[in-house]
């Protein structure tokens, strides 16, 4: 019910079957025009934007005087007539198009000042946008934008979509604390400091890891939450250090049945954003990933996929030596791609060298004539090199680590450079099979791949035990989406020797895991079922689904790349009396 004792309708939702009420509407101007005796202002809402025309037929005259001055961007009340616009007047790009209001009563109830606006609402089209740090600064003004409302608003309906899916797949809504103690997700964690308890920190939740296996140990078989996770890492156009998981754990459950919960959830969030995909979605292994794809987050909407052509370029200089090292050399053939310039193999070949490879060779087979470094091995030919006329061969040696690192962000650049049209629209995919540990260069030391909670594969048991962390594989799963990881999940230890060994493998010893994770550690032992779950990015899946290509676009309140709320400006400095009820000092040096 939008009706009020001030307004009838909202603005945005009158059409041709509304022609010849009598309506009060309350909106903001979103932009005026004064034809001389005529002023059109398009009054806006939540709904949307109609036109409302003030003349003098129609509108007495102390009312045509009361608007002369008004601003756009101040709120009004309307009184007025629907009346069907004449065919050559109606606006087939507004929803309201077929109709206009002529106003007889007009009250102006929340004047807007010229110096309160600092950046439009209303921008004609192909305008730039304001600086995205004035938008942000100013972002009442900024989400009165028809675009960020239609997005908020998506966001909602996906949200309300989320809680009756998971709700009649038996999923209880459960809320878990903010203040809490460190969950390792890989990055630095925001601290509370406590007034009670000086000289110590709560610690803002990086996700509700650990609450909700406990969850699954109370017996609470299915859990979900709208969860707000709070993570104090670098930030990029999709990261944000506050952002929002649609959080999920089942008991009793194999990978498959995470799998298919989640299907149902994404076939219904695509379908409420007017997309229709199916289920079940691909399965990819970890392993294959990399192997066709160089990433463990491919785009599936396109071919384009790795090779291995060691044989093809043997008697290549450049590549002899890593071959003869018993390297590979790996690389793409690009149909259509003799068609790339000097320049953009260039901007690829540095791909390469800047991630620390001697380069890219290439092999463009154009005019029937074969061309780039690899035509001079002997014997090359379009025939073996399988390249159709017109096609280009890219290749690059090195460890796999590094070639695949380097092909996939060649491959994302050709797609992007040649605007290769998609085989299908939706590339849905599970990854699985990811290893446990991965080895960190930096700090040459194992790292556990996702978190210490992972199951590992029981098929890899024997070699957990045995201290071998090179090639156990987990329970870990990732939903990909062109190219976009929407989120990611796993089976968990539940036996707590074994999360004993894997926190030990880690070089967190038994007492220090006592420490941290005595809470989960006490839970595993007095009766855990098997359980598993899951964790959307939910700011993503909006962002994707609204068609935006920023998470501030979907965020009503974000935080820049620096992490500061402008708005409201924080974070912000203490004076000395907060800090000393807080046992702290701040060192400046
Ligand atoms: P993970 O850390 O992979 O898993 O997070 C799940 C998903 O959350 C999204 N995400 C982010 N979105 C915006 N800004 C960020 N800074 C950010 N960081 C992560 C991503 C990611 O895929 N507890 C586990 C889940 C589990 O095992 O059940 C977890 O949090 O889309």
């Amino acid at each position: 019910m939008t009706a009020t004792a001030m307004r009838t309708h909202r603005a945005g939702a009158l059409r041709a079957e509304h022609i010849g009420a009598q309506v009060r509407l309350g909106g903001w101007i979103h932009r005026r025009r004064d034809l001389g005796g005529l002023i059109f202002l398009d009054l806006r809402d939540r709904d949307g934007i109609v036109q409302v025309s003030v003349g003098p037929d129609w509108t007495p005259s102390d009312v045509i005087e009361s608007v002369l001055e008004v601003t756009t961007e101040s709120v009004i009340l309307v009184r007025g007539k629907v009346v069907g616009r004449p065919q050559e007047a109606r606006n087939p790009e507004m929803a309201t198009g077929d109709v206009e209001v002529h106003a007889d009563a007009i009250q102006v109830v929340g004047p807007a000042h010229l110096e309160a606006l600092p950046i439009p609402v209303w921008r004609t089209k192909g305008e730039d946008p304001p600086s995205e740090e004035l938008r942000l600064l100013h972002r009442h003004l900024d989400l009165r934008r028809p675009e960020l409302q239609r997005n908020l608003a998506l966001r909602h309906r996906l949200l309300q979509r989320t809680r009756a899916t998971l709700t009649d797949l038996d999923f209880y809504e459960v809320e878990t604390p903010i203040l809490t103690k460190p969950t390792p997700e890989g990055a630095r964690d925001y601290l509370v400091p406590s007034r009670v308890h000086r000289g110590q920190f709560y610690a803002l939740p990086q996700s509700p890891q650990l609450y909700k296996q406990l969850l699954m140990v109370a017996g609470f078989d299915r859990y979900f939450q709208v969860a707000r996770c709070f993570r104090d890492e670098d930030l990029r156009a999709d990261r944000q250090p506050e952002f929002t998981q649609i959080d999920l754990e089942a008991s009793f459950v194999s990978p498959e049945d995470v799998y298919g919960v989640l299907e149902t959830l994404f076939v219904a969030l695509w379908e409420e954003a007017g997309f229709a995909v199916s289920a079940p979605f691909r399965r990819l292994p970890f392993d294959e990933a990399m192997e066709r794809y160089g990433t463990d987050k491919p785009d599936l909407r396109f071919g384009l996929e790795l090779e291995d052509v060691s044989e093809l370029v043997r008697g290549f200089r450049a590549f002899e030596q890593i071959l003869s090292e018993g390297g590979r050399v790996r690389g793409i053939r690009v149909p259509g791609g003799a068609v790339l310039t000097r320049k953009d193999v260039d901007a690829l070949t540095e791909l390469a060298r800047h991630a620390g490879l001697g380069g890219l060779a290439t092999l463009k087979h154009q005019d029937g004539k074969l061309s780039g470094p690899l035509s001079k091995i002997d014997g090359m030919s379009a025939g073996a090199a399988r390249l159709e006329d017109g096609d280009l061969l890219v290749a690059t040696a090195g460890p796999d680590s590094l070639t695949s690192v380097v092909l996939d962000r060649v491959r994302r650049a050709v797609i992007a450079r040649l605007a290769l049209v998609p085989t299908q629209e939706h590339g849905f995919a599970w990854v699985y099979d990811f290893p446990l540990f991965e080895w960190d260069r930096e700090s040459q030391s194992w790292l556990v791949a996702h978190h210490p909670f992972t199951a590992p594969h029981p098929d890899d048991v024997e070699r957990l035990l045995q201290g071998d962390r090179s090639a156990v594989r987990a329970l870990h799963y990732d939903l990909v989406y062109n190219g976009h990881e929407l989120g990611s999940g796993s089976i968990r230890i539940t036996d707590s020797e074994v999360q004993l060994l894997v926190l030990d493998l880690l070089g967190i010893s038994q007492q220090e895991a006592e420490r941290r994770f005595g809470f989960l550690l006490r839970a595993l032992r007095a009766g855990a079922p098997p359980h598993g779950g899951f964790a959307v990015g939910f700011d993503r899946v909006v962002m994707l689904l609204a068609g935006a290509d920023n998470l501030r676009d979907v965020i009503a309140f974000p935080k820049t790349t620096a992490a500061r709320a402008l708005f409201e400006d924080a974070p912000t400095e203490l004076d000395p009396a907060e800090l000393s009820e807080l046992a702290l000092k701040v060192d400046n040096a």
